[in-house]
């Protein structure tokens, strides 16, 4: 999972009542050992800050899965929709519960 900490997501001035480095740690301590969690620099959809993607396993992506976006992952519900799904298998594998669904967003570039 890369999660996306830089000039919008993480940032403590746009949302303040997240405390984001608390979010990384239970995210990375929910995953592991089987998913790395990574930081990564601003993936160009601010609004929809803060922004999570989920990687296909590297079998579900010779199936063809592809990466799921997700904006907004500000509330310990959606926190605890999106483990549930990587350790369900993630794209490609598991199908996306309806509630979290309604935190997927397009992936820049895609319709
Ligand atoms: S800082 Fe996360 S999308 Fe820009």
């Amino acid at each position: 999972m890369t999660v996306c900490r830089d000039c919008c997501c993480g940032n403590a001035l746009k949302h303040p009542s997240l405390d984001h480095d608390a979010q990384l740690e239970r995210l990375g301590a929910a995953l592991a050992p089987d998913h790395r969690v990574r930081r990564s620099q601003c993936l160009d959809v601010c609004a929809e800050a803060n922004v999570m993607v989920v990687h296909p396993t590297p079998t579900a992506r010779r199936q063809g899965a592809t990466p799921v976006w997700f904006g907004l992952v500000l509330s310990p519900a959606i926190e605890q929709d999106l483990i549930a799904w990587v350790r369900a298998g993630g794209p490609g594998t598991a199908d996306i519960p309806p509630m979290l669904d309604l935190s997927v967003i397009p992936a820049p570039g895609r319709s």
